[in-house]
């Protein structure tokens, strides 16, 4: 080997060194313990029952076994590592969040749900209970730090159990917590799960409401069957998975500019969309998947129906925030070895609607719902926290309108996954049911 060689050989050493130093220490943890370190749920719900059965209904018990976690994880994740190697650290860092004791254990991929191993148990009571602190600064890719064992972890100082010791840290009322799995940076550099930052430039942090408050709120009660009577943090964890929490959050209201109008005129309506109700943007998480569209419908005094169109705001990427019959997601190919695959339709909601949706982009461009292949995002066109978006419809009064009333009906909708991609990996369908979280209505007048 030459000088020159061994020079860039140990430069290259070098940086190899220092981002490993540098570097968030989640990575590390992988087979750090073996899955006997931690307690199974079950030895929790025989003192903590209320809050076992809570659990047991959220996603959090779920995280691992869901249809579409399994579906994405083994039949896009995984069957891409094994055909690009670069793919492999990332797969295995899905279950750093979606099933951390499997991760801890060094045990990926693990087992089939159906397997009934202890990845199943997903984001459990015990995995959560003894994390003690986080490492890095800006909370992200399960950056927490696990110590297991006799001591539980909670908010409240000064418990005592007859199963175990228990210590008060800090970060079990903080929203970096949650924020260790609930922001993802990918390969690429791009943050493709954002939650708590959205949340963090928001005004709930500036209020110093965290996600407790909306996600684990507090009620009187017993924490354990023995513990004295107090406000006990509820386990809900309840967001996309309940229809009760989605609906509603935006709240929408609808005026026309003119009430009496021409038959020959033109109708321009205002739509205010008010986002009241989460504490990050809508839709958060699973940006790639989720899908909220605005739907504004004409019906004359005849009854005859017409369909509005959004009027474009003229913004850099505004294409992707109006459905359209195109195709995407052609990426999905290279995991299911399909040549040359045309995609299946961006979305399955009508043309000219408003979406409100950030679309993550592949290396060559193209929509991906895969978001660890995401190499760009486009314009974020997503409802803030608090934030109040309007869009105008101009429509021009058809020649063969009805004279009198007509009844504008705005919806707006949501899916959890944008449907053709549902169908077309035949995920369970109430993965891709439209939750309707609103409605306005208004209406002008047409003389001849
Ligand atoms: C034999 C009963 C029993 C079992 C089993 C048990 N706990 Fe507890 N735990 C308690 C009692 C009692 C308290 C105190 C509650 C109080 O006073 O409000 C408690 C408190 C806690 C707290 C609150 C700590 C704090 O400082 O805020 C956590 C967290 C906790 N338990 C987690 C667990 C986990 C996780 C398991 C299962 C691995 C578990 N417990 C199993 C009885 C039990
Ligand atoms: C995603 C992480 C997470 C999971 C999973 C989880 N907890 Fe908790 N738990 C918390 C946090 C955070 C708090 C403190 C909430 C607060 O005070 O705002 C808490 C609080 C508690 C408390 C004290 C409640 C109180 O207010 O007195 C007990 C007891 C407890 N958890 C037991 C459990 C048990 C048992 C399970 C499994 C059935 C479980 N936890 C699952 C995060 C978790
Ligand atoms: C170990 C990682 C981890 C931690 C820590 C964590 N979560 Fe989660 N959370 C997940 C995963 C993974 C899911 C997705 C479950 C699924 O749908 O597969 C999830 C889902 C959720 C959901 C959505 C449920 C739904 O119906 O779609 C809510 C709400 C949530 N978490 C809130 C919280 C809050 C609040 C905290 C902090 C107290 C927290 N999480 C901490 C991993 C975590
Ligand atoms: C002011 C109340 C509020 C606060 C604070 C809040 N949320 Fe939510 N969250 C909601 C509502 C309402 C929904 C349901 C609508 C939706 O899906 O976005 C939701 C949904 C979610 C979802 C499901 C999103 C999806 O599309 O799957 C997750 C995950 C979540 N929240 C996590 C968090 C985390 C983590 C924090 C703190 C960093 C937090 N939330 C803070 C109200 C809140
Ligand atoms: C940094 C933590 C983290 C990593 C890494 C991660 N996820 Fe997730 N994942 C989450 C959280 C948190 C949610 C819930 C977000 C929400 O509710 O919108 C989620 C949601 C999902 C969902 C949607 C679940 C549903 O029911 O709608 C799928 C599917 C999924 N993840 C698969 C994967 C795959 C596959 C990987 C690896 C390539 C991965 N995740 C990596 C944290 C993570």
């Amino acid at each position: 080997m030459n000088v020159r060689r061994l020079t860039i050989l140990s430069a290259f050493l070098l940086l190899a060194l220092t981002i490993s130093l540098t570097a968030p220490r989640s990575e590390d943890q992988k087979g750090a313990f073996e899955y006997d370190k931690f307690e199974k749920p079950e030895t929790c719900q025989s003192c903590h029952t209320d809050i076992y059965q809570q659990w047991t209904q959220a996603m959090m018990s779920q995280a691992y076994t869901h249809h579409w976690d399994e579906i994405e994880y083994f039949n896009l994740a995984v069957a891409h590592s094994e055909l690009d190697a670069a793919v492999k650290p990332v797969a295995d860092g899905c279950n750093g969040c979606h099933t951390p004791l499997a991760f801890l254990a060094g045990d990926v991929p693990p087992p089939r749900p159906a397997e009934n191993s202890r990845a199943n148990e997903s984001v459990s009571c015990d995995f959560c209970h003894t994390v003690t602190m986080l490492a890095g600064d800006i909370p992200h890719n399960f950056s927490y730090v696990s110590s297991p064992g006799r001591k539980k972890y909670g908010a409240k100082p000064g418990l005592t159990s007859p199963h175990h010791d228990t210590e008060q840290l800090d970060i079990f009322r903080e929203a970096e917590f949650c924020g260790s799995c609930h922001n993802e940076k990918n390969p690429y550099g791009i943050w493709v799960k954002s939650t708590q930052l959205e949340w963090k430039e928001g005004p709930y942090a500036a209020n110093g409401v965290p996600c407790h408050v909306c996600h684990m709120p507090k009620a009187p009660g017993r924490s354990a069957k023995m513990a004295e009577e107090g406000m006990v943090a509820q386990h809900l964890f309840h967001g996309a998975h309940d229809e009760g929490k989605v609906k509603g959050t935006v709240e929408i209201r609808m005026h026309p500019e003119e009430r009496e109008l021409e038959y020959d005129d033109v109708v321009v309506l205002k739509v205010q969309l008010f986002n009241g109700k989460t504490g990050h943007k809508f839709p958060t998480g699973s940006v790639e998947d989720r899908i909220v569209w605005l739907e504004v419908e004409a019906r004359d005094a005849s009854g005859k129906t017409y369909h509005l169109l959004v009027d474009p705001k003229g913004f850099p990427g505004e294409e992707y925030t109006i459905s359209s019959r195109e195709l995407a997601y052609q990426d999905m190919g290279i995991p299911l070895k399909i040549a040359d695959f045309a995609g299946v339709p961006r979305e399955e909601a009508g043309e000219g609607n408003r979406v409100f949706r950030q679309a993550f982009f592949d290396p060559q461009g193209r929509m991906t719902i895969m978001q660890w292949n995401t190499a760009s995002l486009g314009v974020d066109y997503r409802i803030g926290p608090r934030e109040t978006k309007v869009e105008t419809y101009t429509w021009e009064l058809p020649d063969d309108i009805a004279v009198g009333k007509v009844i504008f009906t705005a919806t707006l909708n949501y899916r959890k996954l944008v449907k053709p991609v549902a169908d077309f990996l035949k995920v369970p369908a109430e993965e891709s049911e439209i939750v309707v979280v609103n409605r306005a209505e208004t209406w002008v007048e047409v003389y001849d």
